[in-house]
């Protein structure tokens, strides 16, 4: 375990947040060591588990001890006469790293799901998903320590809640537990999934036929795609999709599309769409427009960046002036998909 007084935690929004404490751990023993130290003892410090930060807003420093698992390691565990593959992951890995190791060992199911910046333990809590792919379709199992009690505990798929960017490891538990290992039902056949809106134009754009993509062709397709639209946090902080995109019932949508015939929708399940946020913001007249040293980016509207300088208070006020617009114009609530960490000032 390694321990870090006053320490910067890193994120992808480039904004300098600095924790009392950050612990790094290399394994289940070393996290229960961690545990012993600083939850069992009854020490009143504040909890924080992160990533790679590339979900997160600092508003402050952060007072109390970061968590970040340097949990590592592939392992394909089983393979199935059937082609399923079981792989697990230590929740330090870095997703796209998943990813490509299985690209690259024809192991498939995770092609839609690359370039997205993070690690496998965040994956699992966030529910990250893209191009027509939820982390949740292919999660089997995701081990985990309960921050309560020291104990490990294995929670089945169905157990883990899960929704749009939505989990019970950020909802009800948020903070209980600290996800150590995530097990993925993955594949040998490649079944791609091009239907995502965008994909195969991309591919042919790319001179690829659609029915006859590789693995690795679709792999960086997408990776090319949100090349094309989403900033790189090396250039210009940000965490991608800063809020969520609403869903609402259809009555309500019936209402909206009636006054603006060109509002997009998506099917969401149980009579309900999802409306695209960027949309409602681009109407608002937000999209390139700063505020600040913070700005709604100006290829997708859904993205906030950090145009240098920003603090996460630069960033909220922004948020809350975009989110303020979209209520007024349209009446919808505009939620944060990103993890707000810190003290609001007033
Ligand atoms: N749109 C606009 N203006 C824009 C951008 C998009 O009007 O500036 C509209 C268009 O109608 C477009 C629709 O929004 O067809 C959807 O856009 P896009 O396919 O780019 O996806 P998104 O809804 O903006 C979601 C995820 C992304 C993910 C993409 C692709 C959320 C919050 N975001 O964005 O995830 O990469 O789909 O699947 O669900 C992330 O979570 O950080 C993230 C980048």
């Amino acid at each position: 375990m390694t321990e870090y007084i006053d320490y910067p935690v890193t994120n992808t929004f480039g904004i300098p947040a600095k924790a009392a404490r950050f612990v790094e751990y290399a394994d289940v023993d070393e996290l229960r060591r961690v545990w012993e130290n600083f939850v069992g003892s009854g020490r009143p410090e504040e909890i924080l588990h992160v990533g790679a930060g590339s979900n997160l807003l600092f508003l402050s420093d952060f007072e109390g001890v970061v968590l970040h698992s340097a949990i590592r390691g592939i392992d394909v565990c089983a393979e199935a006469a059937d082609g399923k593959v079981c792989v697990r992951a230590g929740a330090g890995v870095v997703w796209d790293e998943l990813v490509d190791y299985c690209v690259g060992r024809g192991i498939h199911g995770l092609e839609n799901l690359s370039g997205i910046p993070g690690e496998v333990g965040a994956a699992a809590v966030q529910n990250i998903g893209a191009y027509g792919a939820e982390a949740k379709d292919v999660i089997s199992t995701v081990e985990a320590v309960d921050l309560h009690d020291g104990s490990m505990r294995v929670f089945e798929v169905t157990e883990c809640g899960y929704g749009y960017r939505q989990s019970v490891f950020k909802g009800k538990w948020r903070g209980r537990y600290a996800v150590t290992q995530v097990c993925l039902t993955l594949s040998r056949r490649f079944d791609p999934n091009l239907e995502y809106g965008g994909v195969r134009e991309a591919l042919r754009a790319g001179g690829i036929v659609p029915e006859a993509v590789t693995p690795r062709q679709l792999r960086d397709t997408i990776v090319s795609i949100r090349q094309a639209k989403l900033p790189d946090p090396m250039f210009e902080g940000n965490a991608g999709s800063f809020f969520k995109n609403p869903i609402v019932d259809r009555a309500v949508y019936a209402r909206l599309h009636a006054i603006f015939p060109d509002m997009p929708c998506y099917d969401a399940g149980d009579g309900r769409v999802k409306i695209p946020a960027a949309w409602l913001i681009e109407r608002c007249g937000w999209k390139g427009r700063a505020l600040g040293h913070a700005a709604v980016h100006d290829r997708q509207a859904l993205v906030l960046v950090n145009r240098g300088g920003a603090t996460g208070q630069d960033v909220l006020r922004l948020c809350r002036a975009v989110q303020a617009d979209v209520r007024e114009r349209f009446g919808v609530e505009l939620f944060p998909e990103v993890n707000i960490v810190g003290k609001v000032k007033e």
